[in-house]
């Protein structure tokens, strides 16, 4: 099924356009072994910012990526050689041709096929006619593609309409049954939304949807404000004037479980690009601080910026591995570890493609450590906070328990995020198929005895 698409002229037929072609090179530059955020960075800027062909190059080379999958098997069907087979720049050209005509309902059928022939001309020119005639025999079928049927064989359909690697379907289906991985996929398959948190220092959420007349409220919690799809130029004004950061509602609710008082000194071990720091500042207020480390300068340097655009004075920044740093102790220390991301798929249209089954267990070894590091550094009576914006359980419940077995005096206790996301005391879990919020887990600590 096609979704809503930038609304654009046809190309010139002389040559290729500039939003194709911006697209092509940045899937060229994925399947090269760039990240979706390094090809893009590289080769968006071909595309004036705020313009409508930014937009369109921006959903063509995202939905080509992260669909591979179910444009490969629509493809295949019409294709005589196998895709195996072709020139790798052929089959990108392909497959953004296919993706115009299958799922960008504005574009029109003969525009896209015409574009693409144009592309492929200047890319491969002996490639002209297979694209032309892969193309127009799509073109033909396309109100016929027969997918296998989800209801008989889930795999199947996931692998192929789905468009996810086997074996992340293989362990949701084993964990989460049928119905439920079809609407995991659907959701990391949409376009993620543009959820907004209000830094509650210089606004209020209704002011914000005041300025925003189409926006929604969160699903769970009141300081997030989910802005109207295409709402970027409306929403640009509100970022610079530091009235709200763009961040998932799974995220917000990280610090709302931290629940920090106005006041205390928190630490945040790796911090870049310093969503969840800045949102504890926010909390904390100027008579709290935030010792905010990442590593990499470069890193460092997005927390700082996040903070100046938000005003924020209590946060200090600074470069640092969380393993070996020298910290001052916290009342509350927050680790967002690094992680497979398995739980934001939707916002990161190749990572699908670039997780093996063996990360899980190498991450968490490294959560695990990070995590004792981290409760090293927490004042007696504080606060310590593990999050991942992953749902695997290696990642989650794996690492509480081996760090609760070798630290029996801890307890798990609940901060203020709402109940109904609660797993147990003390942990989270946030499913997109369940709370249309991206993935993730939290579990929150009290260290020592003294209650607050
Ligand atoms: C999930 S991201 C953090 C997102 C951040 N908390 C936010 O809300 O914006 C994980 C971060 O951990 C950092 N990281 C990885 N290993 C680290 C280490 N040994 N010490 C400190 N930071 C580390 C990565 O650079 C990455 O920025």
């Amino acid at each position: 099924m096609k979704v809503a698409s930038p609304q654009r002229e046809a190309p010139r037929a002389s040559a290729v356009d500039v939003a194709r072609r911006t697209a092509f090179e940045v899937v060229r530059q994925v399947r090269r072994g760039r990240t979706w955020e390094q090809a893009w960075e590289r080769r968006g800027r071909a595309v004036a910012s705020g313009s409508l062909d930014r937009r369109f190059a921006m959903e063509l080379a995202s939905g080509v990526v992260r669909l591979r999958a179910r444009l490969d098997f629509v493809l295949q069907r019409h294709c005589k050689r196998a895709l195996a087979e072709l020139q790798p720049d052929v089959l990108d050209v392909l497959r953004l041709g296919a993706y115009q005509l299958l799922e960008m309902d504005r574009v029109r059928d003969g525009a896209a096929v015409h574009a693409t022939v144009e592309l492929a001309k200047s890319v491969s020119p002996r490639a002209t006619a297979l694209v032309n005639a892969v193309l127009r025999a799509l073109l033909r079928a396309a109100r016929d593609i027969e997918f296998p049927a989800p209801e008989r064989d889930p795999r199947s359909h996931l692998v192929t309409a789905g468009s996810h690697p086997e074996w992340i379907v293989d362990r949701w289906l084993r964990r989460f049954g049928a119905e439920e991985t079809l609407h995991l996929c659907a959701y990391n398959n949409r376009r993620p939304r543009l959820s907004l948190r209000v830094n509650r220092q210089r606004a209020t959420a209704t002011q914000v949807r005041e300025r925003l007349p189409e926006a929604l409220s969160g699903f769970w919690s009141a300081d997030v404000v989910r802005a109207p799809e295409h709402g970027w130029e409306q929403v640009r004004p509100l970022l610079e004037s530091g009235w709200v950061s763009v961040q998932d509602e799974s995220a917000v609710l990280v610090t709302e479980e931290a629940s920090p008082r106005s006041g205390e000194v928190w630490l945040d071990l790796a911090a870049a690009p310093g969503g969840k720091a800045c949102h504890l500042a926010e909390r904390v207020g100027d008579a709290g601080r935030v010792l905010a480390y990442d590593v990499g300068a470069h890193k460092v340097q997005r927390i700082r910026d996040n903070a100046v655009r938000l005003a924020l004075e209590n946060i200090v920044a600074a470069e640092g591995n969380a393993l070996e740093i020298e910290t001052p102790s916290a009342d509350g220390v927050l680790l967002d570890a690094p992680c497979s991301g398995l739980g934001v798929l939707s916002r990161r249209p190749d990572a699908r493609w670039r997780k093996r089954p063996g990360d899980l267990e190498r991450l968490a070894e490294l959560q695990l450590r990070l995590l004792e590091s981290a409760r090293r550094r927490v004042t007696p009576g504080g606060v310590l906070l593990y999050s991942v914006c992953s749902f695997e359980p290696e990642e989650t419940t794996g690492v509480v328990e081996r760090f609760m077995a070798a630290n029996p005096e801890l307890a798990l206790e609940s901060g203020q995020a709402p109940e109904a996301l609660r797993y147990a005391p003390g942990i989270l879990y946030f499913f997109p198929q369940r709370h249309d919020v991206d993935g993730g887990f939290v579990a929150r600590w009290r260290v020592g005895s003294r209650a607050r």
